[in-house]
């Protein structure tokens, strides 16, 4: 199963095709049942893994910290302030230090680019834990928690309602992937990127799904299996939240609005929330949210990815 994965690295979930995604969902769930039966899986012995983190996180540091640990290698944080990356080393010069070190790079980063020319210059694999533009293994967690859910993903219909950030996204290029209907609702200076909607478009026509970009939240959950929100001021948009709040006001996810989608729809959030902005305490801890499954199984998810990656 793991030699069906011929790729370097995870930048971005453009690149993947639909058989990828599942060879990751895959290896993630064979894992995930191995660690519930409490069964060793070291495929990572003697491995490891630096992290580069130039923001903020829980979920993502410490479920890949954890994930190279149970899989037999170690995890290195690496905060750039303490990298010589802070005083001015380049990128390229990190990667071809940190290759001759370690068997991989995780990184968080603002500028998307920073990712690709790591990469480049790395001859070790790099994965994308975050950028400005996407966020691959979150979605990634994100589809092994509905598949589980759903039992399916063919077909269904996801309903992003929020901001058209990183997160927006990386659900436009995998939703159509994996035969997902997509619609994303904010308000129109929020859209997501142009030429993400354009990739995304052509895969949904291929792929025969729907895909949707409105203004109208309405519109975008009907029928909705999911609805999904993020915060309304990604990671370095702190200047712009109070401003922000004002103009998504029409976009939280409250119980009303779950109403509008099919009554069996799940409510999923990538975490952190700003309980009481995008999304209600009601909702949040109601029944139909899955959010903390889906906060596990960003470690199973990327034990998978970790594996596949680090694992030849
Ligand atoms: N969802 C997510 O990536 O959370 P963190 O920012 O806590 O890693
Ligand atoms: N869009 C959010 C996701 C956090 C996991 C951010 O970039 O801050």
């Amino acid at each position: 199963m793991i030699s069906k994965f011929n790729r370097k690295d995870l930048i971005s979930l453009s690149e993947l095709t639909k058989e990828e995604i599942e060879v990751i969902l895959n290896v993630a769930d064979m894992i995930r049942t191995k660690h519930k039966n409490k069964e060793l899986f070291v495929p990572l012995l003697g491995k490891s893994a630096a992290m580069i983190f130039r923001k903020p996180s829980t979920r993502t540091r410490v479920s890949f910290e954890v994930a190279m640990f149970q899989l037999g290698g170690a995890a290195l944080y690496l905060s750039p302030n303490e990298l010589q990356l802070g005083r001015g080393e380049t990128i390229e010069d990190t990667a071809r230090v940190l290759s001759r070190y370690v068997d991989g790079i995780i990184i968080r980063t603002f500028d998307h680019n920073e990712v690709i020319k790591l990469a480049e210059n790395a001859t070790i694999p790099v994965i994308n834990a975050l950028t400005d533009f996407s966020h691959p293994c979150q979605i990634l967690s994100d589809l092994l928690t509905i598949r589980d859910k759903k039992k399916v993903l063919r077909g269904l219909k996801i309903a992003y309602v929020g901001d058209g950030n990183n997160v927006c996204n990386s659900w436009l290029f995998a939703a159509p992937k994996v035969e997902m209907h997509i619609s994303v609702a904010s308000p129109l200076k929020y859209a997501p990127d142009k030429e993400v909607v354009k990739k995304a478009e052509k895969i949904a026509k291929e792929n025969k799904v729907n895909l949707i970009i409105t203004e109208n939240v309405d519109e975008a959950v009907k029928d909705a299996d999911i609805i999904y929100t993020d915060v309304w001021a990604s990671m370095g948009q702190e200047d712009k939240a109070e401003e922000k709040k004002k103009e998504f006001l029409k976009y939280q996810v409250n119980k009303s609005l779950v109403k509008k989608a099919k009554s069996d729809c799940l409510v999923m959030h990538c975490l952190p929330a700003h309980r009481g902005e995008e999304i209600t305490d009601e909702v949040m801890d109601g029944p139909q949210s899955i959010v903390f499954d889906q906060a596990e199984n960003r470690l199973h998810a990327q034990k998978g990815i970790l594996a596949l990656l680090l694992g030849r």
